[in-house]
């Protein structure tokens, strides 16, 4: 049987867990071969394989810390051939107010989510075919104001704005870049909210009033990611359930 992604490869950053995840099997059960990379999770994203594995589809762990150059270039090495499709969905957040924010943890949310995205895609670029994608995570936050999260959402005003200028770069070999921008999805990274409100700040703040999920965002990147996103280029499309705010 084909499927959307048949006979492409993908790389999925932050794969063994939350969006990563569920992109990762997603774009797995449309027919992509999938390097799962991680962090720390090592047997997360080794589960994430075997489960790829028991549907007949090809998958590999790779690992890297991408807050550093050198793990952007660790990554690289670990593919051996081109790829399709690069979704660079690794970050992290601290749900902390300006007063309050270190230097430490502004860099550490600089580092993985614009730094590490930025290198990344550097050093996949020769490895990129022709007409892929490539698929930025930001977030509701880029866009609208929130409290108690500026330099997280401040890092997806870079992702953002990469995303405006790297589409004009790759645009010229038919390479798409888009981001998409979830909002509050039920993962590890949303736990300080849900487990503090419930969906109840979902329900406020979404015109479709539940807890977003991993796969609604994997599906909306796999959309992108097949032929149908051909001609949507430089964009970023809110995952949200339509945050009304
Ligand atoms: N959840 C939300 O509500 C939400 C909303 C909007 C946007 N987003 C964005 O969506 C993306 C995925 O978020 P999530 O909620 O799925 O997060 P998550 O469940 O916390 O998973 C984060 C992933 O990033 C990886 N990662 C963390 N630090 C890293 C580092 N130094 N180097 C390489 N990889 C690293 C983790 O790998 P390990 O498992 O190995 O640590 C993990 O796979 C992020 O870019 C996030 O900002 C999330």
């Amino acid at each position: 049987m084909t499927h959307s992604l048949t006979n492409k490869i993908a790389v999925v950053t932050g794969a063994s867990r939350g969006i990563g995840r569920a992109t990762a099997l997603k774009l797995a059960k449309e027919g992509a071969e999938v390097f799962v990379h991680y962090s720390v999770s090592k047997e997360s994203a080794e589960a994430v394989v075997a489960e790829i594995a028991k549907t007949g589809n090809k998958a590999k762990a790779i690992h890297a810390d991408l807050s550093k150059v050198a793990g952007a270039v660790k990554l690289a090495e670990q593919i051996p051939g081109n790829i399709d499709i690069l979704v660079n969905n690794a970050g992290v957040a601290e749900f902390v107010g300006l007063a309050e924010t270190t230097e430490e943890q502004f860099d550490k949310q600089f580092n993985v989510n614009v730094k590490g995205l930025f290198f990344v895609t550097q050093k996949l670029a020769p490895k990129i075919n022709d007409n892929g994608r490539i698929i930025n995570l930001s977030s509701v936050v880029a866009t609208r104001s929130f409290e108690g999260i500026p330099s997280y959402s401040a890092t997806k005003g870079a992702v953002e704005t990469l995303t405006i200028q790297l589409a004009g770069e790759f645009g010229k070999r038919g390479i798409t870049v888009n981001a998409v921008a979830p909002g509050i999805i039920a993962t590890d990274m949303a736990a300080p909210i849900v487990d503090n409100h419930g969906d109840s700040v979902s329900k406020a703040i979404q015109a479709i009033p539940r807890l977003g999920q991993p796969e609604d965002v994997a599906d909306a990147i796999a959309a992108l990611a097949g032929e149908g996103g051909r001609w949507i280029t430089g964009q970023s499309i809110a995952v949200s359930g339509g945050t009304k705010i």
